[in-house]
């Protein structure tokens, strides 16, 4: 099922609850809530209050994308203040398997991210305990950047795997997903769609999720039309 995830980091955080509140009314099912500390990424974002604060306005699942530095210390806080899905980076765990057993613990689903630079192959152990991959589509840090297209053949990887292995997480794709590259993404098997600058930096969130979910929707039926005329 395709769902798009609205990236509050590219909303105005003066109007956080509004924005994402107009996300939702357009058609998004969950929130994407980017949470950076200065040293795993460049920049820094928000903590376990503004999940705290989200979660009394919504429903929708929140998922938590951790680019931060030891996770393990911090999930606990995360899972209290409401997460649902709790997202850590390969690149940033020594022990993911411990990591991704400790968000289970404390009753969220697990998941992984992978930057760009980082093969499918590095996460082929832990596979069968994620809820979701989270494909970096951009190198981790900012909102706004160009989509890395040969991110594309590590999402065509995970499909595969996920049949041959017979497995159940699904995959997310985050970074410069919008109208141009959604077909692209959806095309090569994601199914939850991050979009932070094309649903918050111009226009109505509202209108611009439910555009971007209609174009999403659009290449899973044109697949089902090839799939049926082959038959
Ligand atoms: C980047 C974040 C993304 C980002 C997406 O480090 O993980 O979620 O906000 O923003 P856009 O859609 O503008 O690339
Ligand atoms: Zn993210």
């Amino acid at each position: 099922m395709i769902e798009i995830a609205p990236s509050i980091l590219s909303s105005d955080f003066a109007r956080l609850g509004q924005q994402a509140e107009e996300a939702l009314a357009g058609g998004a099912t969950l929130l994407h809530v980017d949470v950076m500390d200065g040293h795993f990424v460049p920049n820094i974002t928000i903590g376990p209050p503004v999940i705290a604060s989200l979660r009394k306005v919504t429903k929708a699942p929140l998922d938590c994308h951790l680019m931060i530095e030891r996770p393990d210390e911090f999930i606990e806080s995360f899972a209290k203040a409401g997460a649902d899905w709790i997202c850590v980076h390969h690149e940033a765990c020594i022990h993911l398997h411990r990591t991704l057993q400790l968000i289970a613990s404390h009753g969220c689903k697990p998941a992984v991210a992978i930057n760009p630079a980082t093969p499918v192959r590095a996460i082929d152990e832990v596979l069968p305990l994620v809820h979701h991959v989270l494909v970096m589509s951009v190198n981790p840090g900012f909102g706004g950047q160009s989509f890395i297209y040969s991110v594309l053949k590590k999402i065509e990887t995970l499909v595969k795997i996920r049949e041959a292995r017979g497995l159940e997480f699904r995959i997310e794709v985050d970074g410069g997903v919008h109208k141009g590259t959604v077909a692209d993404v959806v095309g090569a098997g994601a199914e939850l769609l991050v979009a932070g600058s094309a649903i918050c930096d111009k226009g109505d969130p509202r209108e611009n999720t439910s555009q971007l979910l209609a174009s999403a929707l659009r290449v899973t039926r044109q697949t089902v039309q090839d799939f049926s005329s082959v038959k």
